[in-house]
């Protein structure tokens, strides 16, 4: 590759400083002198939004015609690895063949609240799952020579004043929460570029923050790529170079290029800081300039196949009282709601794709049964059309099973603006409820990119939740509900019975430019289960059309230290009739803890694919991060000493199998003792006990009265919250402070 460092030194002031942002909207800049060329970034996440013209950053103006995988949303509900990688790799294919040198995602902000406009382009609540699947969408993109985004670092949760607010998060839920959810992709697939945030994080822009994009990207996880901007996320230019971002997107129109000249001259920047970023640029564009296969053909019909099989994976089965599903092909059956024509398949802004194709449910199963349709609902309004709903009703009489076709519509959730509530449009509410009431065999199918509340769904039988599944929803959709294809999603995040239950709702999005994630590092199931509290469907749940028996847990040993690794296996069998597919879910809990910690956390998932009667094995490798919590004090992972337990789950509330393991630390925490640590803490610290022997015989030879053991014992209870330096005052002065210093400067 060519020598980047030796191209840098032939470049001008003003050509390194033009370098540093794009030349327009989608491309980077060039150098005619030195016969540099720009390359195109495009969005992603999930298909290829190549804008020829007008350009913008909200799926506004047109963009050429592509397949539109399924949304993050969907996919995190595959639980596979493999699958969203080849995802990657068809989408790396057609950047290839696009001329686009690096695909905008994948996103991974964590779900915090129900209510983000964009949680359907990201995957997931909990931060192992969501950095998993965008580490394997990365590695797919990238095997084509492809760069990826990954985005958008950091703690960009919520659209809600998205340029302007700060997050303002604790360190350890950062690190355990939000950091986290990039932490595996960087490290483990190396995204050729990250992209930050618009937000401030904890009162700084992440735009300018070297906390974030450079003593933990860089120096802490060992990122080597380049830090992009969101389109318009630079608020001081100057200081966002020396934080760590290398290129402003889109074109400042040369305003910041001058800026960064006359702070190189004024010494105000130093040049070393911007050839590093004219580095990283140039890196980034040779990488793809002198590998790019020219020969990459983008085969829409082959993608639009892909995107259909990847749609199969990710749908999840929630509910299938009397085995309403699969649906019977001999039966009449009535496809009822808009959605069954035109499905809602992908969300709005940034990543919204334009189709060539898109396969809609009603044309997909004429192949299946007889299907009488009937539309049921306008699809962006809330009121009740009542022709609709009459006809509607009038089909579903006349049917053996009902099928509705609900969800969100555009208007409800995108990028831009958040949710004000998490229902669905009341038309389709009161659609379900009514024909519901006249055919009990009703089946409802959901077109949703987070989540809602289901009012009706003790008056249904199946519930099948297809989120935004692509262009191949419709058909994806029904091979599944006529058993051509067996369910196998599970949920990526809770759905709470209702908004309230949220545990970011008492702050939600925050007053003015600030919000506190005050709910700390209990988001999601980490919240729900800690308070013990009823959801509507639990992280990791989903159905299959056959049954599926977890046996035979072991453990590599029973007792490990920190730094040892544990393997774990597990049977798996189809004990069913029909093939299928099962994901299986490993969660960690630290059974005693000093400090607060979720009941349970996700540290290991495999999907694995039985044939009737079939067993496999499932092994899962846990390490010291599979037990630990982040010590803020010490700065870094700390595994606290003593029992853990595996908890095998078909979903995170459907614990099946356990084994008890004891865990010892490496790592003595740091003592910091004083004259106001506590009695009690000190009898927790088994090496102040002969000090404790000598404080006990100084205080109670004071005493009178019968200070018999009992006495002494109820005594030391009273006592354990007293700071030592009480013990002065309470024996006049018999212990002395020196006495108290000396032993505690031992002890430390
Ligand atoms: C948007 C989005 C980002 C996207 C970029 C370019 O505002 O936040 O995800 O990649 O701008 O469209």
């Amino acid at each position: 590759m060519i020598d980047v460092k030796e191209l840098v030194s032939k470049m001008t002031l003003e050509e390194k400083a033009s370098m540093c942002s794009g030349g327009d909207f989608w491309h980077t800049k060039s150098v005619e002198r030195l016969g540099i060329p720009n390359v195109m970034l495009s969005d992603g996440p999930h298909g290829l939004r190549k804008q020829d013209l007008n350009a913008d950053h909200l799926g506004i103006n047109v963009s050429i015609k592509a397949v539109c995988f399924p949304s993050a949303c969907a996919t995190a509900c595959s639980f596979d690895k493999e699958l969203i990688e080849t995802m990657g790799k068809a989408l790396g294919n057609e950047c290839l063949a696009e001329d686009v040198s690096t695909i905008l995602g994948p996103g991974c902000n964590i779900k915090r609240s129900p209510l983000c406009g964009r949680n359907f382009e990201y995957f997931s609540e909990d931060p192992y799952l969501a950095s998993n699947m965008a580490k394997h969408h990365i590695l797919g993109v990238q095997s084509t020579g492809i760069a990826t985004s990954l985005k958008h670092f950091l703690a960009n949760n919520q659209e809600h004043r998205r340029m302007s607010t700060s997050a303002n998060i604790d360190e350890r839920t950062l690190r355990e929460i939000y950091l986290c959810a990039f932490e595996t992709a960087i490290k483990e697939a190396q995204p050729k570029t990250v992209m930050c945030s618009y937000n401030r994080i904890n009162g700084t822009f992440a735009s300018e923050n070297k906390r974030y994009l450079t003593d933990i990207l860089r120096d802490e996880w060992g990122f080597k790529g380049l830090v992009v901007s969101d389109w318009g996320a630079v608020n001081n230019r100057i200081d966002a170079l020396k934080a760590g971002l290398d290129l402003e997107m889109p074109s400042s129109g040369g305003v910041n290029d001058r800026l960064i000249i006359k702070a190189v001259k004024d010494g105000n920047l130093s040049e070393e800081v911007l050839n590093t970023s004219v580095e990283r640029i140039l890196t980034l564009m040779y990488q793809y300039l002198e590998n790019r296969n020219k020969d990459a053909k983008f085969d829409m019909d082959s993608d639009h196949a892909l995107a259909e099989k990847i749609a199969q994976e990710c749908i999840v089965l929630l509910k299938n009282d009397d085995n309403i599903l699969p649906l019977q092909k001999g039966k009449k059956i009535a496809y009822i709601g808009k959605f069954a024509k035109a499905p809602r398949y992908q969300g709005g802004g940034s990543s919204h794709i334009n189709s060539y194709k898109v396969s809609n449910a009603l044309d997909s199963s004429k192949d299946f049964a007889e299907i009488t349709y009937a539309q049921g609902y306008d699809t962006n309004q809330d009121a009740t059309n009542s022709e609709l709903l009459a006809e509607a009703i009038e089909v579903a009489k006349d049917s053996d099973v009902a099928v509705i076709f609900a969800g969100l519509p555009d208007t409800f959730e995108s990028e831009g603006f958040d949710r004000s509530h998490m229902d669905m449009p009341n038309c389709q509410n009161q659609l379900i409820e009514k024909v519901a009431e006249v055919q009990p065999n009703t089946v409802v199918v959901l077109h949703n990119g987070s989540v809602i509340t289901m009012p009706w769904l003790d008056k249904v039988k199946g519930v099948v939740e297809t989120y935004l599944t692509g262009q191949g929803s419709g058909s994806a959709v029904s091979k599944i509900l006529f058993g051509e294809v067996n369910p196998s999603g599970k949920l990526a995040e809770t759905f709470p019975i209702k908004l309230q239950d949220n545990p970011s709702y008492l702050t939600g999005f925050g007053e003015g430019d600030e919000v506190n994630y005050s709910e700390g590092i209990f988001v999601g199931y980490r919240y729900y289960d800690k308070k013990d509290m009823d959801v509507l469907f639990p992280f990791g749940y989903g159905l299959s059309y056959t049954t599926f028996e977890y046996s035979n847990l072991q453990v590599s040993s029973e007792k490990i230290k920190d730094i040892d690794t544990l393997t774990v296996t597990v049977d798996i069998t189809n004990t069913g009739s029909m093939a299928g597919k099962e994901i299986v879910q490993l969660y960690v809990q630290d059974v005693e803890s000093s400090v607060i910690r979720p009941i349970k956390e996700l540290k290991g998932f495999e999907k694995v694919s039985l044939e009737p009667n079939e067993t496999k094995t499932v092994t899962f490798t846990l390490n010291k991060r599979s037990f630990a919590y982040y010590n803020v004090d010490i700065k870094d992972w700390h595994v606290e000493s003593g029992e853990f337990r595996i908890l095998i789950g078909k979903s995170s509330r459907d614990i099946v199998l356990t084994k008890s393991i004891y865990v010892e630390s490496s790592v003595e925490l740091p003592k910091h003792y004083h004259m106001n640590t506590t009695y009690g803490d000190l009898v927790c610290d088994p090496n102040a006990k002969d000090f404790l022997k000598k404080l006990n015989n100084l205080y109670f030879s004071e005493m009178e009265g019968d200070m018999g053991e009992g006495t002494q014992e109820m005594m030391l209870q009273m006592l354990k919250y007293n700071p030592l330096r009480a013990f002065i005052s309470f024996t006049n002065g018999k212990i002395s402070s020196s006495f108290i210093e000396e032993n505690l400067k031992e002890l430390m």
